[in-house]
């Protein structure tokens, strides 16, 4: 393991604990989160078996053309933007080599797949950031199977085009399909992100928030003057895999001229569900698929539901249909709700009373700075969520601002309603949410809202395993 640091907080916590010689004997009085007692777990260690895929990565800048008339430098993966697929069988031994040619450390984040803890990518938590012209490796199993991505978890990189869809494919999918397209929807940044400054009129006021200078929605990199054309052919079913990789952007999908038939949230199989629409927030993927019986040029299109750019879109077309504008869907009447979903798997070790439950509030900081909080602390500064292995953990959020949060938690997948997730929106004024999760794997895992900017402005907390 590489060296770590403490927040101050911890820091100061931990010195007036062993300044009283108390270190030793706490580890009986754990839940509470300022309780800094126990020793940490050992993560599972990464694999060393011979990879079964091995790919390399060159985080580099470089100019992307969005549209014919639109170009800005954007931070990439393999000069491509979203990045290169990953695209693996589920079991597979992965082994991914990233070579930073930045000027800046960045490190990557398997974004869902429950890894073991020293290949997760979170700078100073699990890893030094990889400096400026350095390689490191990560290389894990890649399972279960499902819908991933994965992207730079330095600062505000990932909303500069450090991005890229990581596909882990099933041996046997519950649902059938002919052909498959993975949609990866994404607000639009040129240049260099920026924290909101300041509670003032910068900052959206007190307690709601401020949207960065999007210049566009995308699809695939892609704005909608020049969308991506996904072909069909008439009779076929076709999976869509959607990857809401925007940092600071709810959006609501809908797709002209046909249903959807949900099949899976966040890569986790549910139970077919049929509906004209669904609504995720940054961090999550739905599978979808359609039936191609309706030939014609129709267009897939994402809605903004916090902004007011014009909708990133992407075209079905039929082989059959030969061009033509695309029909635009019509109004939303059957939306995905939660409640909707049922997973075809269980996950283990979350039935019944939990043995620890975190109760935990949702915040805009008070003060001149952009923060956002958990229980009124701002990451780093902030109190680990101690949890001890094998234990049935469970997370009830409240959210006490007016804006929503989409909650992620690493290294593990959670129950939340019947479904399983790893990502979650928390609706505002007052929206509440419970996860339950297993504590299977040990090390530090960020929790976090994956609003990149609410992330980089505190709203974050370790989940910590101790003895
Ligand atoms: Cu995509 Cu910390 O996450
Ligand atoms: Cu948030």
């Amino acid at each position: 393991m590489t060296s770590t640091r403490f927040s101050r907080r911890r820091l100061l916590q931990l010195t007036g604990a062993s300044t009283l010689g108390a270190l030793a004997g706490c580890a009986g009085r754990l839940p509470g989160t300022d309780d800094d007692g126990g020793r940490e777990v050992t993560p599972r260690s990464t694999v060393t078996s011979d990879p079964d895929s091995s790919v390399s990565l060159t985080a580099g800048s470089g100019t992307i053309r969005p549209a014919p008339e639109t170009s800005t430098t954007n931070w990439m993966y393999e000069g491509q933007y979203p990045g290169p697929e990953l695209r693996v069988q589920e079991g597979d031994v992965l082994s991914v080599e990233l070579t930073n040619s930045l000027q800046k450390a960045t490190t990557i984040h398997w974004h869902g797949v429950p890894v073991p803890n020293p290949v997760d990518g979170v700078p100073n938590v699990t890893q030094e950031p990889i400096a400026s012209g350095e390689t490191f490796t990560y290389t894990f199993r890649a399972e279960p199977s499902g819908t991933y991505f994965y992207h730079s978890h330095v600062g505000l990189q990932l909303d500069r085009g450090l991005l890229g869809p990581l596909i882990v494919e099933e041996r046997e999918p519950h649902v059938e399909y002919d052909r498959e397209y993975v949609v990866v929807v994404d607000d639009y940044l040129p240049g260099e992100p920026e924290l909101p400054s300041g509670s003032g009129r910068g900052g959206g006021g007190m307690m709601g928030d401020v949207r960065p200078p999007y210049e566009g929605l995308l699809i695939n990199g892609r704005l909608p003057e020049d969308p991506p054309r996904f072909e069909v052919a008439e009779g076929e079913r076709v999976r869509l895999r959607f990857v809401n990789a925007g940092s600071a952007t709810v959006f609501g999908v809908r797709i002209a001229g046909h249903e959807m038939t949900v099949t899976h949230a966040d890569g986790r199989p549910v139970e077919p569900v049929d509906v004209d629409s669904f609504v995720f927030g940054a961090g999550e993927r739905y599978d979808v698929v359609i039936e191609a019986t309706n030939p014609g040029t129709w267009a897939v299109q994402a809605d903004a539901l916090d902004g007011n750019e014009p909708p990133a879109r992407a075209v079905v077309e039929y082989e059959s249909a030969g061009g033509g504008s695309p029909q635009r869907p019509s109004s939303v009447s059957n939306r995905l709700q939660y409640g909707d979903l049922r997973s075809i798997s269980s996950l283990d070790g979350v039935s019944g009373e939990p043995d620890r439950t975190f109760d935990l509030t949702l915040s805009r900081g008070r003060g001149q700075s952009y923060t956002w909080t958990i229980d009124g602390q701002a990451y780093p500064d902030a109190d680990p969520l101690q949890v001890r292995p094998d234990e049935h953990v469970r997370i009830r959020m409240t959210n006490q601002s007016p804006v929503v949060h989409p909650m992620h938690l690493h290294g593990h997948f959670f129950q939340v309603g019947n479904a399983i997730k790893d990502t979650v929106i928390v609706p505002g004024h007052r929206g509440q949410v419970t996860i339950d999760f297993h504590a299977d794997n040990p090390g530090r895992w960020l929790f976090h809202c994956h609003n990149l900017y609410h992330l980089d402005a505190g709203m974050a907390r370790v989940v910590r395993y101790v003895e």
